[in-house]
């Protein structure tokens, strides 16, 4: 029987729920000390004067590192990594020193007697979309084009019958994972080791050594198990550089750095703020003639980050005139990074709202609205679709969530409602290297791969199964340290794609040199080596999510009773480990959708709300009824192993199917995320 689509639990299930699984910070290492960060408390500036000598004298510190007294840094991509070598300060919250002690304690109770003086410089960290000074970057971070243009929008908007212009936004988010960043960090030998909460080892290796000027080989990263990235985790953050500045002033001890939450709201990315001006043309059939997004985010002054959120308009629906362009207002401000379907999250909101508008307008089922604009090609590339079911999923889901008797109703004090929207995510294949070694009836397979909580340790065995023909049981599986082959990092939901396509090949090769009846000792490697854009076809993942929706009448509060999610996203692997993915993507939507919120008060240039008290996500009581649902697809052009990526696809439609249903409940329409009750009164 095949492992692959076998509702296997977790492998990692039992060490995480009974508290034996070692996260970063609880490295096991002798003689630790702790490293606790100093940050900016201005938005710009230079740091002028430190005063160090309380701190200092404090029994147990130490070493205090403060800007321009550590080791000089060898060589920096990411501008942000260039840390504590002068003392400019480009945000509020950034690193200006670290104090390491004996203990925890003493180093939280030193770094509270360091005292900064600054040279303040005028700051600016005021994003709005009609400034003058909005800054078109080179690329967007895919490699894709800034803008893109097909036919003519403006003309298209002057002669349909139906139009919708309309500005949506998106609020600041922040990742938090549950476990934060940490890194326990050690010099000794000539080489470091880092056991670092991270989305990939192998990248933080490179990004370290080229820091460090070190070789690669002098570094080793390992992380077995990580409590949730969401992106955040999907790059080397400065942190990660002070742990190693500590280290290599101390050689021999072992430095252990964990963000507190406050920490993580300025220091390991967010998902900006988004301003989607949305356009659409349609003809008297709802046919779309035009289709437009002009999305602006806030980026920070020192490292440029782009949300692409007008990406997924340059695919989604057929229209012969379309436009899309993405603009950015620099600031003053903490970096944002990729979160949780970066660009397509956000960029769907928008254009999903407006289909629903357009419906409306029309006196359309906006189902039937959708399909009529399905395109026969990617829109965009003009390369057909390697698979596009996109139509399934909004029939099947139709069908479970009992959409068909969807009027609007009241029960006792509440106004309820249903709502839906499309869901689009790209299948990649990054690159990625697996070697597999048989050892006295064993088949060991080995990959620098990371799992966050999502189930590679779990998948990449069935995949290693069913490859080499052998009972799972037979398959060990080593992730998440660089003694493993180079992998890719656990990130645009390419983990499961890439890392078991280099297990598949390097299974083939080892069948082919080997054959069934292995020695112990014998090994093989296998490569994939693809770029993340495919040739010959478009190449993405589909879904439709549907809310219901209830608001009472005379408070608006809001409850979502139900979210079912329909999803086409190739092979599943394990069914109990891709629901989990999709339920979580769902359950994220929703909690942006009515929640989460990064307030920035632009006199200080921080977020204000920097913990989970006042920074608002879904618990339990929020998702009740949270339901993902798959279509049996078999698509053999996106990867031999027919897998597209299920990690991020959940959350991309949530937002605007629960803002589409609190319409559809109250008549009310919202374009601004969140969705809180006192915009529906
Ligand atoms: Mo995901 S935001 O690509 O780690």
């Amino acid at each position: 029987m095949s492992a692959i689509g076998q509702d296997i639990p977790r492998r990692d299930g039992y060490a995480k729920v009974t508290g034996t699984a070692t996260y970063a910070y609880e490295a096991d290492v002798d003689n630790a000390a702790y490293c606790v960060l100093l940050q900016a408390s201005i938005a710009r500036g230079q740091v002028s004067e430190i005063d160090i000598t309380e701190a200092l004298a404090l029994p147990g510190v130490l070493t205090i590192l403060t800007p321009g007294q550590v080791e000089k840094i060898h060589q920096v991509d990411d501008t942000e990594l260039y840390v504590l070598q002068d003392g400019e300060v480009d945000y509020r919250g950034q690193i200006i020193g670290a104090v390491v002690a004996d203990t925890p304690e003493i180093a939280h109770h030193a770094a509270s007697l360091v005292h900064f003086s600054y040279h303040v410089d005028e700051h600016d960290s005021t994003f709005s979309p009609d400034r003058h000074d909005l800054y078109k970057p080179d690329r967007l971070g895919t490699g894709e084009p800034t803008d893109t243009k097909t036919g003519d929008i403006d003309a298209a908007m002057r002669k349909a019958p139906h139009t919708i212009t309309q500005t949506y936004t998106t609020a600041t988010n922040h990742n938090n994972p549950m476990e934060p960043h940490a890194t326990t960090a050690l010099w000794q030998d000539d080489a470091l080791i880092l056991w670092d909460s991270t989305q990939g080892v192998h990248a933080v290796r490179t990004t370290i050594a080229q820091v460090f000027g070190l070789d690669t080989d002098q570094v080793r990263v390992i992380c077995p198990y990580v409590g949730g990235g969401f992106g955040a985790k999907g790059e080397p953050h400065p942190h990660i550089v002070v742990a190693t500045l500590a280290a290599r002033a101390l050689p021999g001890r072992p430095i252990r750095l964990a963000l507190t939450r406050a920490q993580m709201f300025a220091l390991v990315g967010y998902r900006p703020p988004t301003v989607q001006h949305t356009r659409l043309a349609a003809d008297e059939h709802g046919t779309l003639t035009g289709i437009a997004l002009a999305a602006v985010n806030q980026t920070a002054r020192i490292t440029e980050f782009t949300e692409n959120a007008g990406s997924p308009t340059r695919t989604m629906y057929a229209a012969p005139n379309r436009a899309t362009s993405h603009r950015l207002v620099v600031l003053d401000v903490a970096v944002p990074t990729w979160m949780r379907a970066p660009g397509e999250c956000p960029g769907m909101f928008g254009p999903e709202v407006a289909i629903d508008e357009l419906a409306e307008a029309l006196g359309v089922d906006p189902i039937d609205l959708r399909v009529r604009n399905e395109p026969e090609v990617d829109p965009d590339s003009g390369k057909p679709f390697s698979s596009r079911n996109l139509v399934a999923c909004l029939r099947e889901g139709a069908d479970r969530f009992g959409w068909a008797d969807r009027a609007p109703r009241r029960d006792g004090d509440w106004l309820v409602g249903t709502g839906v929207a499309a869901s689009v995510f790209p299948a990649f294949t990054m690159q990625a290297t697996a070697a597999i070694r048989y050892d006295q009836g064993r088949y060991i397979v080995e990959i620098g791969a990371a799992d966050l909580g999502t189930g590679a340790w779990t998948v990449l065995p069935q995949i290693a199964a069913d490859a080499l023909e052998v009972p799972l049981e037979q398959i060990d599986i080593g992730i998440g340290d660089t003694t493993y082959p180079r992998a890719s990092v656990a990130g645009g939901s390419t983990g499961t794609a890439t890392w078991g396509s280099a297990i598949l090949t390097a299974a083939e090769a080892f069948r082919d040199k080997f054959g069934d009846d292995p020695d112990d000792g014998d090994e093989m490697e296998g490569s994939i080596s693809k770029p993340p854009f495919h040739e010959d076809y478009a190449t993405y993942a589909f879904g439709a999510q549907f809310a219901e929706v209830r608001v009472h009448a005379d408070t608006a509060e809001i409850r979502v009773p139900r979210l079912l999610g329909v999803f086409a996203a190739g092979r599943i692997v394990n069914p109990r480990t891709a629901r989990s993915q999709f339920t979580g993507g769902m359950t994220m939507g929703l909690s942006m959708a009515l929640h989460e919120s990064s307030s920035l008060d632009p006199r200080f240039g921080h977020v204000i709300n920097h913990d989970l008290a006042e920074y608002h996500i879904a618990t339990c009581a929020d998702a009740t009824n949270v339901e993902a649902h798959w279509i049996d697809e078999h698509d053999p052009h996106v990867n031999a192993l027919g897998v597209k990526g299920i990690g991020e696809i959940g959350i991309v439609g949530t937002a605007a199917a629960i803002v589409n249903a609190a319409h559809h409940a109250t008549g009310v329409r919202v374009r601004d995320l969140p969705l809180t009750l006192d915009k529906l009164l």
